[in-house]
């Protein structure tokens, strides 16, 4: 198995599981992540996943070089739109994805990490686009998901050089959200947060996800206008009655995700 998933109360734990070739992406990595992420959006008990690579060494070292050098021009094409619908099923999905990176996170693992919500980094994670190096450019999302995140000055300076930046670069650029010593630490922390937006209306916290990444690309105007209809359409919601009801009556709400 080349990804291994598991889920405790309410958190899928998602890890990319190719240790000996730093969990480089081949077509059956992708496919089983394909699955795995068409699986977490039919488990309704799932309200959050946890993304991180097997070893001590990478969270994923990129696509898988291997395989791509057999790769024909077309063959690359429909290669690169399967790692991006892959990868894009995070993104369209309505649960957090919070990404563990614990080592390198190149390429094709760059892309993965960028596809999630948020992203925590061990303090040995290195982060960079080594494709030009090897005469090919991202394929999985990379040059449109950093220039989005970081602007598009700091996706051409690290797409452009190929060169790597350790965890506390990638913080300053706004591209990790949080920095820790060990992978025990990092997990926690994962966990924590998962904790904490599972206490939360899975609804509410779904819709917020929608406003922000699919707002993103629209104007201003437009985003308000997009944000406040989720506001209008989430108050038919059982958990906005609870939520607005429990701080009313100064009780802890109880959400059933309705
Ligand atoms: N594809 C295939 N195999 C890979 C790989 C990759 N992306 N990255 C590492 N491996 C394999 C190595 O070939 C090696 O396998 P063998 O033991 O069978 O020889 C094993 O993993 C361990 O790697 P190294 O011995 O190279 O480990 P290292 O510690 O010396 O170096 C590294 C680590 C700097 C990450 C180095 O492995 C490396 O540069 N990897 C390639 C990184 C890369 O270029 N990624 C981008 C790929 S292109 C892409 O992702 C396109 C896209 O956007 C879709």
């Amino acid at each position: 198995m080349n990804v291994l998933f598991e889920s405790k109360n309410g958190t899928g734990y998602l890890t990319i599981n190719r240790p000996d070739k730093l969990n480089a992406l081949n077509i059956d990595t992708i496919n089983e992540l394909k699955e795995t992420f068409l699986k977490v959006e039919q488990d309704k008990t799932i309200k959050c996943v946890i993304v991180t690579g097997s070893g001590e060494k990478a969270f994923v070292a990129g696509a898988d070089i291997e395989y791509m050098q057999k790769l024909t021009p077309n063959e690359a094409l429909k290669f690169a739109r399967l790692g991006q619908e892959t990868l894009h099923l995070m993104e369209v999905s309505n649960k957090p994805y919070i990404a563990c990176v614990n080592g390198y996170a190149l390429g094709g693992g760059f892309e993965v990490a960028l596809s999630c919500d948020i992203i925590f980094a061990q303090v040995n994670a290195k982060f960079g686009f080594p494709e030009v190096s090897l005469g090919i450019l991202p394929g999985f999302g990379g040059t449109q998901n950093l220039s989005r995140l970081a602007g598009k000055l700091i996706a051409k300076e690290l797409i452009f050089s190929a060169k790597m930046i350790d965890a506390a670069k990638a913080k300053e650029l706004g591209i990790v959200n949080e920095i820790y010593q060990t992978r025990e630490e990092l997990l926690s922390a994962a966990k924590e947060l998962a904790v904490q937006i599972q206490k939360n209306a899975p609804l509410a916290v779904g819709f917020a996800k929608r406003a922000i990444v699919d707002g993103f690309g629209l104007s201003k105007e437009d985003g308000l206008r997009y944000e406040a209809s989720l506001f209008g359409v989430v108050f038919s919601s059982v958990d906005a009655k609870e939520g607005l009801s429990a701080f009313v009556e100064k009780r802890k709400p109880n959400y059933t995700g309705g």
